[in-house]
């Protein structure tokens, strides 16, 4: 832990599926001592119950903390459905209050999602787009799916990310894009450690000013 923060310090933490958002969130939020909110979360809970029958926009307004400890939200179909009420401008207007509070509590958070530097804080102190190839990403997407022991196929994850990738970067509501002042990170030639300390690095570099 470097430094303990008292004031409202946002790291937003954008790009697509699967190229490390998530490790490296989790990381820079312990490294730093700040919350981390996974807005992924939030759209994936929202999928699950329009699966079972709720209307997405209900389901957006109404959502609470037990919606977002379901088991299934890591599930490749729940992934899907999650990308396609993510296009829906209601479901994303009733998600942004929680997102912004959560974004300036006091200590910092760092937040991951694909529109945080964009829409959510487009204020945010760092913004991170952290990416690598569609190959790249299925492949550890692949391997993850396949220790939970679910039964996948390569090429099915490839083309469930593309799939997702084109919907989540084409869509008219708060696209999928790096911010124009966010720092780039690929990771398809990087080991998660070295991609990690880069990212801290890029904080550090911003803190220090
Ligand atoms: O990050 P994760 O893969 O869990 O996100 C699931 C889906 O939720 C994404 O494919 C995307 O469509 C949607 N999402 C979004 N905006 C965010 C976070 C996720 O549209 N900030």
């Amino acid at each position: 832990m470097a430094g303990v923060m008292t004031e409202p310090f946002t790291i937003a933490v954008d790009g697509p599926a699967a190229a490390g958002k998530g490790t490296i969130s989790k990381a820079l939020a312990a490294q730093f001592d700040m919350g981390h909110l996974d807005t992924g979360l939030l759209y994936r809970a929202v999928g699950a119950l329009t699966l079972a029958g709720v209307d997405p926009i209900e389901a957006a307004r109404g959502l609470t903390a037990k919606d977002l400890e379901r088991g299934d939200l890591r599930t490749p179909n729940v992934a899907q459905a999650a990308s396609k009420v993510a296009v829906i401008a209601q479901v994303r207007a009733a998600l942004i209050d929680f997102q912004r509070a959560f974004a300036r509590r006091s200590g910092g958070a760092v937040l991951d999602g694909r529109d945080i530097g964009t829409v959510i804080c487009p204020q945010a102190e760092v913004k991170l787009y952290v990416t690598a190839s569609a190959e790249v990403r299925a492949q550890r997407r692949f391997l993850e799916l396949h220790d939970k022991g679910l039964d996948v196929s390569r090429r099915q994850v490839l083309e469930d990310v593309k799939a997702r990738d084109d919907r989540d970067m084409n869509r008219v509501e708060a696209p999928l894009r790096p911010a124009e002042d966010a720092v780039l990170l690929d990771t398809s030639e990087l080991d998660i450690n070295t991609a990690v300390a880069r990212a801290i690095a890029v904080v550090e570099n911003i803190r220090q000013g």
